[in-house]
């Protein structure tokens, strides 16, 4: 592995089973054919491999059930992958044992979940706080770290509301705040602004661009709109059916779409801008 690379995935395969003990030889064809004709069994993953460098936001992109969460779940061994290596910053994560999973999601990774994630029954700064909790940080040092992270996504004066007073673009903050107050090296963030209105969704997603401008982490951004990958994302990866269909920079996707999935995206995205400049 090249010292370069933040994450790197080889060959991952994530198949949910109805029975947890089934093991399953991903390289054998035929027991592969014989999973998916089940009907008890899905293919989440298959055979996903892609390298990201630090300090750049990487857009895994696809339509719903493509398989995007179950891969960025399988990086942190949320879920535990049926075949494949995942390495982040030099660390074997497949091979981890749970001491040093503990510490590895502790301090090297912040997640942004989907469906915000945040406890109901904790105050906002709480929320934030948690990850620093577990970290030991001195209650002092909590607070204030965690008030700093609130300022840094303009939430300065919310601290010790519940989360079901916000709206959902404030509870999304709060879950962006939560992963920033560990200040981890990597990010993932899985369809932060998909529940959220068009406004609020850009200006997240401007807000994004310039906290990514100073904090140069290295940012895993899933999401379903190819819009949102190409203003959030220096390279995307493009997935269906649990694979990458196609990976590269926006320009190489946009200018050169692999197949029809992609070339349907990039024709929808195509016409907006068409449309956009015949109003000018
Ligand atoms: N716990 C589970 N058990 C069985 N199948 C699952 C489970 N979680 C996901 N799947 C299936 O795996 C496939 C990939 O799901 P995944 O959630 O990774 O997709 P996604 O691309 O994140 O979709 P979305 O955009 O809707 O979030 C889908 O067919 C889904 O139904
Ligand atoms: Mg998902």
């Amino acid at each position: 592995m090249n010292d370069e690379t933040a994450v790197e995935v080889t060959n991952l395969w994530k198949v949910y089973t109805e029975d947890d003990s089934l093991s399953i030889d991903v390289n054998n064809p035929d027991e592969v054919r014989s999973i998916e004709g089940s009907g008890d069994n899905v293919i989440a993953t298959r055979d996903v491999s892609f390298t990201v460098e630090p300090q750049i936001t990487f857009t895994i992109m696809g339509l719903s059930g493509s398989g995007k969460s179950t891969v960025v779940r399988c990086l942190i061994r949320l879920l535990v992958p049926t075949a494949g290596e995942v390495r982040i910053n030099g660390k074997d994560v497949t091979s981890l044992d749970t001491e040093g999973l503990i510490n590895f999601r502790r301090n090297e990774v912040g997640m942004v979940f989907q469906h915000y994630g945040l406890l109901p029954h904790r105050t906002v700064v709480e929320n934030v706080c948690l990850g620093l909790k577990f970290q030991g940080v001195s209650r002092e040092d909590r607070e204030r770290i965690g008030m700093e992270a609130l300022g840094t996504v303009g939430l300065d004066g919310w601290e010790d509301y519940y989360p079901a007073s916000l709206s959902g673009g404030m509870q999304q903050r709060v879950g962006i705040a939560r992963a920033l107050a560990i200040d981890p090296p990597l990010l993932l963030l899985d369809e932060p602004f998909s529940g959220l209105d068009p406004l609020i969704k850009r200006n997240m997603q401007d807000e994004l661009l310039q906290l990514q401008e100073e904090m140069r982490k290295t940012i895993i951004f899933v999401t379903h709109d190819l819009d949102e990958a190409i203003r959030v994302g220096s390279r995307l990866a493009i997935m269906k059916d649990g694979r990458i269909v196609q990976q590269g920079t926006p320009k190489e996707i946009m200018s050169n779409p692999a197949d029809d999935y992609v070339r349907n995206f990039v024709k929808d995205k195509k016409k907006q801008i068409e449309h956009a400049e015949a109003q000018e």
